[in-house]
């Protein structure tokens, strides 16, 4: 009899074997089964330390297309394992929890926006990377927050656009570009809840301390930053930058990246509006954990699967991005 109630967990909930060492167990699954560990600079400090490679969304994609590895492990969130499946559709791609939505994503349903496209004939379309493969099959170019502004930049002046999902980012994008695009009202949950207030309060406790934020955030964080930029544009600037103190308006997972690469400097995370946390984290990225990667090497659930009928025509705006990129070395 078929259960009508049964929903499939997001990931396998077993427990792992006692005694046993995770770091080891998942290094040797990984040999074993040839695969790769991708992780964002958003995953939990022993995830981001097991991964074979760190990095964002950009650099993941990057990853994702030119690996040899027969298996790719995205520790991340869903629309990053999609992308990884979209470009290396003969791989077999898990995500150690396939609850890890992304509420950016979420805020732009494919049918909705193809009704929006529809009231805008002529226009290109540009999505942001975090959107679901039925909405990059509506796309023209795929962007990340690496690459969206030389993106856009390389269109034709005259050229009308329609960027979504995340509103901040595109109003960011208009303001250094002088362009008008048309931009679809998506948010990060995480990036919207910075609170200004808590920032100013923290600048006055350290004020020699640079702001860096992402441009998901609302546009009276980015006016009293320092620097904007990708998670990885910021950790770049901390490398470079004399300043010896930073407070960080972007998930608080890139602290972990920062500090190791920067011993010797300071960062604050930014705190959000809503909470007594002194830190602001994504609870879609954390749900990964040492244990559901173990589990999900070893027993190859949860993995994603896309219809050949979208990977196809999801592929040719990402590729298109990842063709730009190569060509402005990014
Ligand atoms: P980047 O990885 O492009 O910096 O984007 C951040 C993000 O919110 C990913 O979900
Ligand atoms: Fe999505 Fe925001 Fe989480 Fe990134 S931080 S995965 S944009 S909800």
């Amino acid at each position: 009899m078929v259960d009508n109630n049964f929903k499939p967990a997001g990931f396998l909930d077993i427990p792992v074997p006692k005694g046993i060492d995770l770091v080891q167990a998942i290094n040797d699954l990984k040999k074993a089964k040839n695969a790769i560990i991708l992780a964002h600079y958003y995953q939990e400090s022993d995830i981001q330390d097991i991964a074979d490679f760190v990095g964002d969304s950009l650099a993941l994609a990057q990853w994702a297309a030119k690996t040899d590895a027969d298996v790719i492990v995205l520790c991340g969130v869903d629309f990053m394992g999609e992308t990884a499946k979209i470009l290396s559709p003969e791989k077999r791609v898990f995500v150690p929890d396939l609850n890890a939505g992304c509420s950016l994503a979420d805020s732009c349903p494919a049918d909705e926006f193809a009704a929006f496209i529809r009231q805008y004939p002529g226009h290109t379309v540009i999505s942001y990377v975090n959107t679901t493969a039925a909405v990059k099959t509506l796309t023209d170019v795929v962007v990340t927050s690496t690459n969206a502004r030389q993106i856009v930049d390389s269109l034709p002046q005259e050229a009308k656009i329609i960027f979504g999902p995340d509103e901040n980012l595109g109003n960011y994008i208009n303001s250094l570009t002088g362009r008008d695009m048309v931009l679809w009202k998506g948010a990060c949950h995480v990036h919207e809840r910075f609170s200004l207030e808590k920032i100013l309060e923290l600048k006055k406790k350290h004020p020699y301390a640079l702001i860096l934020a992402h441009p998901e955030c609302k546009s009276v964080i980015l006016k009293i930053s320092d620097y904007v930029g990708s998670t990885s544009a910021l950790l770049n600037y901390s490398i470079k930058s004399p300043a010896k103190e930073f407070i960080v308006a972007t998930e608080s997972g890139i602290l972990h990246e920062m500090q190791e690469k920067n011993p010797d400097k300071t960062f604050i995370p930014a705190p959000p509006n809503d909470s007594t946390c002194a830190c602001n984290e994504c609870n879609f990225m954390k749900l990964n954990t040492l244990e559901k990667l173990y589990n999900c090497l070893k027993y190859e659930i949860p993995e994603i699967f896309i219809s050949e009928e979208i990977q196809k025509k999801a592929i040719k705006p990402i590729q298109r991005m990842l063709e730009i990129s190569e060509k402005l070395g990014l």
